[in-house]
C-alpha cells in the first residue's frame, strides 16, 4: 500500500501529506475543573514517569553519597588526624570515591530530568495546539492571537520547569533530614543549636510566597499585552505605515512595556528583600556553631572533627533552603501560567461532531436553508438571518447579491459549518449540516474566500494545500484552468516561487486565481465563491471568470457576486435583504421587476468605477 492510500484509508477527508512527524501527545490534561492545577497536569507527567523517576532516584542515590563526606572528614579528623588511631589515606580515598560516584549519579540525574522536562514541554505544547486547531471560529473572533502565543510559549516553559524542577529540588530538601539525622549522630544539643534559624527561614519564605503570587500573574498577564501588540503591529505593518503611524504604535508598545517593566521591578523589588534575608539566617547558623561548638570543643565534649563537619553540613542544607526559596516562586509563577493554559483548554468548540454523525459520501450537492435564524456569538447581536430559506438544486449555479452587511458571506459561513444556526437547519442532500461529520462536510464544500490566504511556502504547495499528494501534472492542470498558469511561470522559480507571507507578494488578482486553482484541485461537488468586491482591471477580470466558469462546470454553486460579470455566470440570482431572500429569479427578470435590485447592482457598480479611479489615479 502507498503512504498516500495508507493515509486515505485511516481517513479520507484529512489533507496529509505526509505521516506526521511527530508523535501525538501521550497524555492529556485533566479534564475536571474542580481539581488543584498540579493534579490537572499529572496525566502528562504520568506519561514520563520512568525517566522521570530516573532522574529522582539518581538525585537522591548522589546526595545520599554526599552526605556521608562530611562525616567521613569528622572521623578523619578525629581519628587519623589528632588520635593517628588509622590512616588518613582510608579516609582520603573514602572521600574521592564518593565524590566521583555522587558526580556520576548527579550527571545522570540532570541528564534525565532535562529530558523530562522537555519531552513535558513538547506534550503540553501539542496539547494546546490540537485544541485551538479544534477551536471553532467564534473563538477565534475573541481571542486575540499574541494571547495565544504567549500562553503557548512562556506559560508552557514556566509550568514544565515547576513540574520537573520541582520534585527535584524536594529531593534535595529531602537530603536535609539525613544530613540532620547525621548531626544528631555527632551531638544532639549541638545540632538543635545549628537549626534554631530554620523556623524563620520558613516563615520567611511563607511571606514571600504570599507577597509574591500577585505580581508573578501580573507578570504574565503583561507579557501577553505586548505580545498582541508586537504581534498586530508585525502582521498589520502594512496599515501601520500607510498611516505613517509607527510613532502612534510605538507609544502603544512603549506603555505596555512600561507596565510590564512595572510588574518586573516589583518581583525584583520583593525578591531582593527576601532571598538575602532567607539565605543569610543560615549564616547565623555557623555562628553559632563555633560559639557553641568551640566552647564544647575547648571543655572536651566534642572533638575538633564535628565542628567542621557541622559546617559542611549546614552549608549543604543552606543550598536546598535557598532553592525552596526559588521553588516557591516557580511554583506560584506556574500556577498563574497554568491557569491562564487552562483557561485556553476549558473552552470547548460549539462546532464538534455530534455523536452517530455521519460522513457526507457520494455527495449530489442539493443545498437547503430552511427558515435559518443566525445573529453571531457574543452578547446580543443583531439578528443576521432571520427566516432565511434557499433551496439550491444539484448542479445549479446561484448568484447571491445584497448590499454590503446583508449577511451573504454568513450565509456561506453557515454551509460550511463555520458556525451554527440558531433556528432552521442547513441540509445538503437532505442530511442536516450538523449530523454530518465536520471533516467530510468541508471536505465536500469547497470555499474560495473573498479574501484568499495564501501561506509563506511554494506557489505549488499553496495550490496543493488541500490535496498534498496532488502531483505536479495535476497542479499545471487546476492552475491552468484558473489562468493562473502564465503569471505562475514568469516568476523567477515558477511554481516553486515561494509566496512572502500571507502572498503579499502576489497582486489581489493573482491571490485570488491561485485559490481558485486550489479549489478546482481538490474538486469539491460543492462550491462557494465569495467574491471580492476590488476592482480588477478588465483583461484580468475576463481571466478570472474563465477561471470561474471553469470552477463552476458539473458542481452546486453558490456565489457571492458584487459585479454583473460574476452574475453572469449563475444560472439565478437571488437578492438578500433584511436576513431573508426577497427576489429570486433570473438576472434579466429580477433587474425588470425589482427596484432594490437594481439599486443593489447600481450602487456596486459606482463603488466599483469609484475604486477604478482612485487606482488608476
Ligand atoms: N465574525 C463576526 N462576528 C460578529 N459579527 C459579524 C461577524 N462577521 C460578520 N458580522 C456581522 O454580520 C453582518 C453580516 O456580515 P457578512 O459578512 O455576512 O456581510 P456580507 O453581506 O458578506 O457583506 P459584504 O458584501 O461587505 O462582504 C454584518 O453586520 C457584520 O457586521
Ligand atoms: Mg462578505
Amino acid at each position: 500500500m502507498s503512504l498516500r492510500q495508507a493515509e486515505e484509508a485511516a481517513d479520507p477527508f484529512t489533507p496529509v501529506a505526509e505521516i506526521p512527524r511527530y508523535g501525538a501527545p501521550r497524555a492529556g490534561i485533566d479534564p475536571d475543573t474542580s481539581k488543584s492545577w498540579l493534579r490537572r497536569a499529572m496525566p502528562v507527567v504520568k506519561a514520563h514517569k520512568l525517566s522521570f523517576f530516573l532522574a529522582l532516584g539518581l538525585s537522591f542515590a548522589g546526595l545520599v553519597l554526599q552526605v556521608q563526606i562530611p562525616n567521613l572528614l569528622n572521623k578523619a579528623i578525629d581519628t587519623a588526624i589528632v588520635a593517628h588511631r588509622a590512616p588518613l589515606s582510608f579516609y582520603v580515598y573514602w572521600i574521592l570515591a564518593l565524590g566521583v560516584v555522587g558526580g556520576l549519579a548527579g550527571y545522570g540525574s540532570r541528564l534525565a530530568i532535562y529530558k523530562t522536562a522537555y519531552n513535558i514541554e513538547f506534550d503540553l505544547r501539542n496539547i494546546i495546539y490540537e485544541h485551538l486547531s479544534q477551536m471553532s471560529f467564534s473563538f477565534y473572533d475573541r481571542v486575540q492571537s499574541g494571547q495565544l502565543i504567549s500562553r503557548a510559549n512562556s506559560d508552557i516553559r514556566s509550568v514544565q520547569m515547576y513540574m520537573t524542577f520541582a520534585p527535584l529540588i524536594l529531593v534535595q530538601c529531602s537530603i536535609a533530614f539525613v544530613a540532620f539525622a547525621f548531626m544528631l549522630a555527632i551531638s544532639v544539643p549541638l545540632a538543635i543549636v545549628a537549626m534554631v534559624t530554620m523556623p524563620a527561614v520558613y516563615l520567611l519564605s511563607v511571606k514571600m510566597r504570599k507577597s509574591m503570587f500577585p505580581v508573578s500573574w501580573l507578570i504574565q498577564a503583561r507579557l501577553a499585552d505586548v505580545a498582541t501588540i508586537v504581534d498586530e503591529n508585525v502582521s498589520g505593518v502594512r496599515v501601520v505605515k500607510s498611516f505613517a503611524a509607527e510613532d502612534q504604535q510605538l507609544k502603544a508598545l512603549a506603555r505596555a512595556a512600561t507596565r510590564l517593566q512595572w510588574s518586573y521591578v516589583k518581583d525584583a523589588d520583593l525578591r531582593a528583600r527576601f532571598t538575602p534575608a532567607v539565605q543569610n539566617l543560615s549564616q547565623i547558623g555557623l555562628v553559632l556553631v563555633l560559639v557553641f561548638g568551640g566552647y564544647m570543643v575547648i571543655h572536651g565534649h566534642l572533638g575538633l572533627g564535628a565542628i567542621l563537619a557541622f559546617n559542611a553540613y549546614l552549608l549543604m542544607m543552606q543550598v536546598p533552603f535557598t532553592m525552596l526559596g526559588m521553588l516557591i516562586m516557580m511554583s506560584q509563577r506556574a500556577a498563574a501560567s497554568a491557569d491562564r493554559i487552562y483557561e485556553i483548554l476549558d473552552e470547548r468548540s460549539e462546532i464538534v461532531d455530534r455523536p452517530g454523525a455521519v460522513d457526507l459520501v457520494d455527495c449530489r450537492g442539493e443545498l437547503r436553508f430552511e427558515g435559518v435564524g443566525f445573529s453571531y456569538p457574543g452578547g446580543e447581536r443583531p439578528r443576521v438571518l432571520e427566516g432565511f430559506d434557499l433551496t439550491v438544486a444539484a448542479g445549479e449555479r446561484v448568484a447571491i447579491v445584497g448590499r454590503t452587511g446583508s449577511g451573504k458571506s454568513t450565509v456561506a459561513r453557515l454551509l460550511t459549518r463555520f458556525y451554527d444556526v440558531d433556528e432552521g437547519a442547513v441540509r445538503i442532500d437532505g442530511h442536516d449540516v450538523r449530523d454530518l461529520t465536520v471533516r467530510s462536510l468541508r471536505a465536500n464544500v469547497g470555499v474560495v474566500l473573498d479574501e484568499p490566504f495564501l501561506f509563506s511556502v511554494s506557489i505549488r504547495d499553496n495550490i496543493a494545500y488541500g490535496r498534498p499528494t496532488a502531483s505536479l501534472e495535476e497542479v499545471r492542470r487546476a492552475a491552468r484552468a484558473a489562468n493562473a498558469e502564465e503569471f505562475i511561470e514568469q516568476l523567477p522559480e515558477g511554481y516553486d516561487t515561494v509566496v512572502g507571507e500571507r502572498g503579499y507578494t502576489l497582486s489581489g488578482g493573482q491571490r485570488q486565481r491561485i485559490a481558485i486553482a486550489r479549489a478546482l484541485l481538490v474538486n469539491p461537488p460543492v462550491l462557494i465563491l465569495d467574491d471580492a468586491t476590488s476592482a480588477i482591471d478588465v483583461h484580468v477580470e475576463q481571466k478570472i471568470h474563465e477561471a470561474l466558469s471553469h470552477l463552476m462546470q458539473a458542481r452546486t454553486t453558490l456565489v457571492v457576486a458584487h459585479r454583473l460579470s460574476t452574475i453572469s455566470l449563475a444560472d439565478r440570482v437571488v437578492l438578500l435583504e433584511g436576513g431573508r431572500i426577497v427576489a429570486d429569479g433570473t438576472h434579466a427578470r429580477l433587474l425588470e421587476s425589482n427596484p432594490l435590485y437594481a439599486e443593489v447592482l447600481a450602487r456596486s457598480s459606482a463603488e466599483e468605477s469609484r475604486e477604478h479611479e482612485t487606482r488608476t489615479a
